[in-house]
């Protein structure tokens, strides 16, 4: 008998369509969707608000560990989750070019990452999550049922991201920007010291270049559901 529902733990690199995916997964199985992306991001807005330096560890450290991160599914499946840090709703403010192009910096911070790996492992005690991020299936949750690794070329992730800032109003950004913007934080992500981006040796790869977000959900949920019927 297991003691805990399962984990699918979804890790990739940006815009490899981690979100909408692991949203319409878990919606399909009826599981919790856990967005971790987002909670450094929430991090990033608060220390850029509170006018902290980027490359002050001391501050920032105080800052994650005492900070009151919250976070409710959206309404509807296309829509992020909704995301509070001191009771301060960030949903949007976090998603604006200057909060992801000095996240890396954040979540690069060992005692950042170790405040929020702490509050989603507590978060996944009792399982019933599809958690998504860098290092899910290689350190959050080791243990995850099911580790799956998104990856796109550079292009279409330029693309997608491009058309995601459409959807949300924000101001045009060109393909040679984001693709510039996206390597570089894949450069960032999977070098950095303190867990780097990096595909867990059981992860399953999906490439999705020209697939759908309904093609790479169904996939991970038949995989589930054959794990399911093993286990
Ligand atoms: O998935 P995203 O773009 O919202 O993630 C924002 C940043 O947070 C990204 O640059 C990498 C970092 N991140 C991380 O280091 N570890 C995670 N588990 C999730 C995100």
């Amino acid at each position: 008998l297991r003691d805990r529902q399962p984990i699918i733990a979804i890790d990739g690199p940006a815009g490899a369509g981690k979100s909408t995916v692991a949203r319409q997964v878990a919606a399909q199985i009826g599981l919790v969707y856990l967005d971790t992306g987002a909670m450094y991001r929430a991090v990033t807005w608060l220390v850029l608000q509170q006018g902290i330096a980027i490359d002050d560890d001391c501050a920032i450290a105080q800052l994650a560990s005492q900070c009151k991160i919250e976070l409710t599914p959206s309404e509807d499946l296309q829509s992020p989750v909704r995301v509070w840090i001191n009771d301060t709703d960030v949903t949007q403010a976090i998603r604006t070019i200057e909060v992801t192009s000095q996240v890396s910096a954040i979540a690069a911070q060992s005692a950042v990452r170790q405040a929020l790996v702490k509050q989603q492992q507590s978060w996944g005690k009792k399982g019933g999550l599809v958690a998504e991020g860098r290092d899910i299936g290689s350190h959050v949750f080791p243990d995850a049922e099911i580790k799956i690794f998104l990856t796109a070329s550079v292009s279409e992730r330029a693309r997608r991201r491009q058309q995601d800032f459409k959807k949300q109003g924000q101001p045009e950004v060109s393909l040679e920007q984001l693709e510039r913007d996206i390597a570089e934080r894949d450069w960032k992500d999977s070098t950095r010291k303190v867990s780097p981006l990096q595909k867990a040796p059981d992860a399953i790869e999906i490439q999705t270049d020209g697939l759908s977000v309904s093609e790479v959900a169904a996939q991970i949920v038949d995989y589930y559901h054959q794990r399911l019927s093993q286990w």
